[in-house]
């Protein structure tokens, strides 16, 4: 059965931990010059309607790594549903192409992508998921705490994709989440509804930012006003200014806190140049670990027999 990656709750707690440590392997044999030409012959179709920086350059540069190609298919190339259906692109891809990765507004445009394929489809964001940030997110933390089931982690801003996924993430590794949001962003209630269903850890929104983070281990945030949504960030930021992420919330949070960024950041919005560059930061380290746990997704979907 051919496998894609549309959300993380499509995986198993074992699969998860799975491409945890595959990208950890994956990622020290990078260092050591260990090559490894899994996916020679293979190639990505990488259909992106919307801008990228990291998602681009790491799904491009990992299936390189592994001896594959890539083809980069700009927003007006393929003009993704306008030109032609999606399931059109999607059994035409199938006969040329190994696997893909879209990044489409729509989510439903991406499971129609993924119904129609007969080869995998990999999620590189839309409106409603980001699984492949929250996925390498996980393996950046687990490098950086070990265990990372005990975790608090607290999400100050947007009940956006980033935020749904992470809601996914926290429900199958079983560490606590909390979302410090405005009033009318929260998150979707289906999606934090499916997420509560079967979660062993606490899955809550909060108004209250001074409740919300105390003692948090690591402070999240992301852009205000998403991609698609930028007719609406005058108006977010005034709504969002009460919820930056700064050195009065972080004095709020655990004394050895961690603060993330998906990128691209909004210094002096968001979050604050002080607490984005500063020493409890790991956002490097995240965008670097995009290219390895998709190096392990690519691999592992297209069942190499080294990545099982
Ligand atoms: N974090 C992330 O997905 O970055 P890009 O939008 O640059 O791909
Ligand atoms: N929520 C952001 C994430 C960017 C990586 C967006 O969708 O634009």
């Amino acid at each position: 059965m051919t496998r894609n990656l549309l959300s993380i709750d499509d995986l198993t707690v074992s699969e998860i931990e799975h491409l945890i440590a595959l990208s950890g392997r994956l990622k020290a044999d990078l260092k050591a010059r260990r090559p490894h030409a899994w996916l020679s012959g293979r190639t990505l179709a990488m259909i992106f309607e919307k801008p990228s920086l990291r998602t681009r350059v790491t799904f491009e540069t990992g299936i390189h790594q592994l001896g594959g190609d890539a083809i980069y298919l700009a927003p007006g190339d393929i003009q993704f549903g306008q030109r032609e259906s999606v399931a059109d692109i999607a059994k035409n891809l199938s006969c040329w192409v190994d696997v893909i990765v879209a990044r489409t507004f729509s989510h439903s445009s991406l499971v129609e992508l993924a119904d129609a394929s007969t080869i995998p489809v990999i999620n590189g964001l839309t409106d409603l998921l980001h699984p492949c940030q929250v996925l390498a997110d996980c393996f950046t933390l687990s490098e950086v705490r070990g265990d990372i089931s005990k975790l608090n982690v607290v999400f100050v801003g947007d009940g956006n994709n980033m935020v749904h996924s992470w809601l996914y993430a926290a429900a199958k590794l079983g560490f606590d989440f909390t979302l410090v949001c405005p009033a009318g962003y929260e998150p979707d209630p289906e999606v934090l509804e499916r997420a509560r269903k079967n979660a062993k850890s606490t899955l809550s929104v909060t108004c209250d930012v001074e409740e919300g983070t105390a003692g948090a281990d690591v402070l999240y945030t992301d852009v205000w006003a998403s991609m698609g949504q930028e007719a609406e960030s005058e108006r977010r930021k005034k709504v969002f200014a009460p919820y930056q992420v700064n050195a009065q919330v972080l004095a709020n949070a655990a004394d050895n806190v961690i603060v993330m960024h998906c990128l691209p950041a909004h210094r002096g919005e968001e979050i604050s140049a002080e607490v984005v560059d500063g020493p409890h930061s790991i956002i490097v380290a995240q965008a670097e670990n995009r290219l390895h746990l998709q190096k392990a997704l690519l691999a592992w979907l297209l069942e190499a027999p080294e990545a099982m």
